[in-house]
């Protein structure tokens, strides 16, 4: 049943010696693991009409990895912002990624990747010009993984997060002739 898109994405099946991964879209019976693995690996938080509502408005990039026990192992959600161009009176559309985890016994097989492949597909669809993302400046792991896909600092955001710390604006184009 279904669509092409969500069979493409139904698909595709990463394994390791802890069982197979599935990745698909995210659906309300979801959204409790979803939270849950939101909590245990990162200090932002949000209010479950904030999940609800990026389900509700960006449902095609928002997605989650399974376990083969259907439990929640790894999320990704973006949504799209409308902002003005920096040198014209233009309003352009940015993917933002507004927030990836993956619990820690299920990183470094490829989770993140996959999920961040099929969702930069799926955002593009909605004629952004360019995807966006902060993440903390101590976050290794993260940054290396974006600079993996492409992104590069623009600027700092000095005291971005509610401790205080400094997130880097990575930036990625988006446009048609660029790879994904
Ligand atoms: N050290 C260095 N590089 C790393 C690490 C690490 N521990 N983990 C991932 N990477 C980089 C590597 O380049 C890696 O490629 P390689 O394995 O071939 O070397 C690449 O990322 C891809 O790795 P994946 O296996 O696809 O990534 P994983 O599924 O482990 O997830 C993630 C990476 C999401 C950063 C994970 O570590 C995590 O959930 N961290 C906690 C939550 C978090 O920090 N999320 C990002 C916050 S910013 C935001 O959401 C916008
Ligand atoms: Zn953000």
């Amino acid at each position: 049943m279904g669509t092409d898109k969500e069979s493409r994405i139904n698909q595709i099946g990463l394994t390791n010696d802890l069982g197979s991964i599935v990745i698909r879209k995210c659906t309300l019976e979801d959204l409790e693991g979803v939270i849950s693995v939101n909590e245990k690996e990162l200090p932002e938080d949000y209010p479950y009409f904030f999940y609800k509502s990026v389900l509700d408005n960006y449902n095609e990039s928002f997605l989650v990895a399974l376990n083969r026990h259907h439990k929640v192992v790894g999320y990704i959600m973006w949504r799209v912002e409308k902002v003005p161009a920096d040198n014209s009176l233009k309003i352009l559309n940015k993917g933002h990624l507004v927030s990836i985890a993956i619990l820690k016994k299920w990183r470094r097989i490829g989770i993140a990747t996959a999920l961040l492949n099929e969702s930069m597909k799926e955002i593009k669809k909605r004629r952004i010009h360019e995807y966006v993302l902060e993440v903390r400046v101590s976050n290794y792991s993260a940054i290396n993984l974006y600079k993996k896909f492409g992104f590069f600092t623009k600027n700092i955001k000095y005291k971005y997060y509610r401790d205080g710390e400094n997130a880097y604006y990575m930036i990625k184009d988006a446009r048609e002739n660029s790879e994904i």
